[in-house]
């Protein structure tokens, strides 16, 4: 019998250069979706795929992530008192259902290294990776959120699973990809991972979109890694290890998915989220539908 996911691994002490200069003092995982940071919504897709302990990798200057998630007693409360409760309530929520631990990335030397600083907190146990900047957003018919769909993967196979999607040739080389044996079942079997490689070099257009299930012996690697790609220690370059020698899957997963630490995906998850906000959607998709378009569409 598999060990239960109950950790999970959320790096977000990356420096966020392509969202400067907003990012030289905010972290971008704290920028805005509608009402909350980017990064609750990562918090709040692991909880609801049962996750019950959170490493939040945090790097200088990213207070504001821990803070985001301690207790704010003046304000809760004046919330109280003013009998704003389902203020509260919201606030109040992921906190008191996550046990959020916090650690110092000292320096920014890639994921693979974000992911290590977490080992001693780790253990034995397999445990989640979900990127502090991607941002899931279930379909309305999926009963399970992305993690939740990896998990149940994951309990069918006992071994490493990470989610992939498919992406265009032009954009494999933004992305770490997986060289896949077959499609024919899911979750698929992994042949081997290789990071950002160029349009000519990709195994397949199968993209890692930021959430993984790992099991612990990924550490080891990451222990003995060189810095790969960019100088920094790659996660993809241990996975690659370890497909090459045990079994590794991979499985599409049903999202909309939105690269929140890129300007115009995040504009997207804005859009998307707002949407579906019980306040906002109306009156958005009226401006969207008459204001907007009408005018693109007069521009040309
Ligand atoms: P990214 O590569 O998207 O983050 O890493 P970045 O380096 O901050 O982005 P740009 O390209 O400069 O804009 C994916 C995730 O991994 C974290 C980031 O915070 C992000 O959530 N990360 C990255 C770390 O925690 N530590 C690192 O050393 C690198």
């Amino acid at each position: 019998m598999n060990k239960p996911i109950k950790k999970a691994i959320i790096p977000a002490a990356g420096l966020g250069t392509r969202f400067l200069p907003a990012t030289k003092t905010v972290p971008k995982e704290m920028l805005t979706v509608v009402d909350a940071p980017i990064i609750f919504y990562v918090v709040e897709e692991a909880i609801s795929a049962g996750i019950e302990d959170i490493i939040l990798i945090q790097g200088r200057g990213k207070t504001a992530i821990e803070d985001f998630f301690d207790t704010s007693y003046e304000l809760e409360d004046k919330l109280a008192r003013d009998k704003k409760f389902h203020i509260l309530e919201r606030l109040t929520q992921i906190r008191s259902m996550a046990n959020i631990i916090s650690i110092r990335q000292k320096q920014p030397l890639g994921l693979g290294h974000a992911v290590l600083c977490a080992q001693s907190i780790i253990g034995d146990d397999p445990f989640a990776v979900l990127l502090g900047d991607e941002i899931m957003i279930p379909h309305e018919t999926e009963t399970q959120n992305t993690l939740g769909q990896m998990v149940q993967a994951y309990n069918q196979t006992s071994h490493s699973t990470v989610a992939i999607m498919e992406v265009l040739p032009e954009d494999v080389s933004k992305y770490g990809i997986a060289d896949i044996e077959s499609t024919l079942t899911s979750p698929y079997r992994v042949k081997g991972f290789i990071e950002k490689p160029s349009m000519q070099k990709a195994p397949s257009r199968w993209a890692l979109p930021g959430r993984y299930i790992l099991k612990h012996n990924i550490f080891d690697h990451l222990a003995n890694a060189t810095p790969g790609a960019q100088g920094e220690l790659q996660l993809t370059d241990a996975m690659d290890k370890i497909a090459k020698k045990e079994p590794f899957f991979a499985t599409p997963f049903k999202a909309d998915r939105y690269d929140a630490g890129d300007k115009l995906g995040y504009l997207k998850a804005n859009i998307e989220v707002a949407l579906k906000h019980p306040e906002l959607k109306e009156a958005l998709s009226h401006y969207l539908r008459h204001e907007l378009l009408p005018n693109l569409n007069k521009k040309g």
